[in-house]
């Protein structure tokens, strides 16, 4: 007889079964986009209606992902309506720039994000994971893992990339860093009506003080570093540096580095924050999950000390990750626009259209998984990988826009998962309702209470 206990499955919006009136699409759009699809977002191939910004196609074929990703990338831009949510903020940051002042950032910036130099950041990962642990000193006791997975990985961020050296308190600045996406980035309903530029978007009016506080700390990051240079000090060679050095005509502006400074402060901690905090919320609630990742985190942690070798060596811990990705991907929905009219099979995509791949419909797609709504981390053991297509699993999306930061997450994901795993245990408890809400990220709406303790 079959003993192995039901499979968890994690909350998350029942499909609608009726579309919804425009009144409430506009107050779902603004609360929570996650409530808005329907049934056919979640079983059909692709779903092309007509929104209310515009012609809007749904794609979660992995044929038509590619198409769009991949195989005629050329021809799509991002969408307006993400632009108009993010430029204000990055401007021409990686994740916001186009055409050729793309390429040249993409190029200036990837010699820091080769497998050697990632390999290069693990003991500075490990460093900070350990030093984390230490705060917990009087577990057991209730702590908000969604807030504080955003510490870490901040503070990791701010000592691979920065070596530590940015402007404010660190504190202060990954709060301001929140609050600048929690206020400038939401969908506002007069985006997705495509409304002209001049009327203002009360939901972003709040952000405009942060985001000036927030450049000046960049502008005196640059300065605190350039000086450093100028005395002709031994500085340390992260991205900071880099940066700084590929300015110039074939590089990068001024203007650029300090866009790709928030750039990648904003989009390098909180991501993988979240994607952290619903592991450890997973795991709490399937403990007989829990326990053979312990085992092998204990088992690798005894033999390999060299931590960028954990990623490999971990690959339960690893599944538990991306599973965990699967059904809450941090980056929810990936949107871009055809510059020209193009045809996939039988779907017309027009000029202008928005084309949504996004990872909350298509993992969660009955026609792609499994029991799509169970927390199954076995998908992403080694022996059944194959089965999962390329573009029916995009956390980090694909195509010449993948997350540049995909191996760093996952080096770093797996290496603060073993150390907080290997010395504490995180359980839910009473307080812990977690409801995902897209806001930018995949977020856990009421944060996550959980009790940790000492194992
Ligand atoms: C679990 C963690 C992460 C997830 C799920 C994630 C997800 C994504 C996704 C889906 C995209 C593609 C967006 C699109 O095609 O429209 C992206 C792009 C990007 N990510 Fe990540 N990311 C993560 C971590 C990171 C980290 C750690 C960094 C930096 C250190 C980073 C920096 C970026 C940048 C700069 C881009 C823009 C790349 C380009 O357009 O060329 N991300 N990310």
């Amino acid at each position: 007889m079959d003993t192995a206990p039901a499979p968890f499955v994690p909350p998350a919006p029942t499909p609608r079964t009726s579309p919804p009136s425009f009144l409430e699409m506009i107050r779902i759009v603004y609360r929570n986009p996650l409530e808005l699809w329907g049934e056919p977002s979640y079983t059909k191939p692709w779903v092309s209606v007509s929104g209310v910004g515009g012609p809007l196609v749904i794609a979660n074929d992995p044929g038509l992902i590619r198409h769009v990703l991949v195989d005629n990338a050329r021809n799509y831009r991002m969408s307006t309506v993400r632009q108009k949510i993010l430029r204000p903020i990055l401007r021409d940051g990686l994740l916001t720039a186009e055409g050729e002042v793309w390429r040249r950032s993409r190029r200036a910036m990837a010699p820091v994000f080769t497998p050697r130099h990632i390999a290069g950041f693990a003991p500075a990962m490990l460093r900070c994971a350990e030093a984390f642990v230490d705060r917990y000193d009087h577990a057991p006791a209730i702590f908000d893992i969604a807030r504080d997975m955003t510490m870490l990985t901040y503070e990791i961020l701010a000592e691979t990339l920065f070596s530590g050296e940015i402007a404010g308190s660190p504190g202060g600045f990954a709060k301001q860093v929140d609050h600048l996406f929690e206020t400038m980035g939401r969908v506002d309903p007069l985006d997705l009506l495509r409304a002209p530029d001049w009327l203002p978007r009360i939901s972003r009016l709040r952000g405009r003080r942060t985001l000036a506080y927030f450049r000046r700390l960049v502008a005196e990051t640059i300065a605190m570093r350039e000086a450093r240079l100028k005395q002709g000090d031994d500085v340390p060679e992260d991205f900071l540096t880099l940066l700084l050095r590929a300015e110039g005509p074939d590089g990068l502006t001024r203007a650029e580095i300090e866009d790709n400074l928030i750039t990648f402060i904003g989009a390098g901690h909180e991501t993988t924050a979240r994607a952290l905090g619903w592991t450890l919320y997973c795991l709490a609630e399937a403990p007989w999950e829990r326990e053979p990742i312990e085992r092998e985190i204990d088992g690798v942690l005894s033999r390999e000390p060299d931590p960028a070798k954990w990623l490999d060596a971990m690959p339960m811990t690893r599944a538990a990750f991306e599973e965990a990705m699967r059904l809450y991907p941090p980056a929810p929905s990936i949107n871009r626009e055809p510059i020209e009219t193009d045809t996939y099979k039988d779907l017309t995509l027009v000029k202008g259209a928005t084309v949504l791949a996004m990872p909350w419909t298509i993992h969660r797609h009955r026609g792609l998984w499994d029991r799509p709504e169970a927390f199954m981390p076995e998908r992403f053991h080694p022996q059944n990988r194959e089965r999962i297509d390329r573009y029916q699993y995009l956390p980090f999306g694909a195509g010449p826009r993948v997350c540049i930061g995909a191996a760093f997450a996952m080096q770093e994901a797996v290496i603060a998962l073993a150390v907080l795993m290997s010395r504490l245990r995180f359980d839910t408890v009473a307080e812990t309702k977690p409801w995902p809400v897209q806001k930018l990220t995949t977020q856990p709406q009421g944060g996550l209470p959980m009790k940790v303790s000492r194992r």
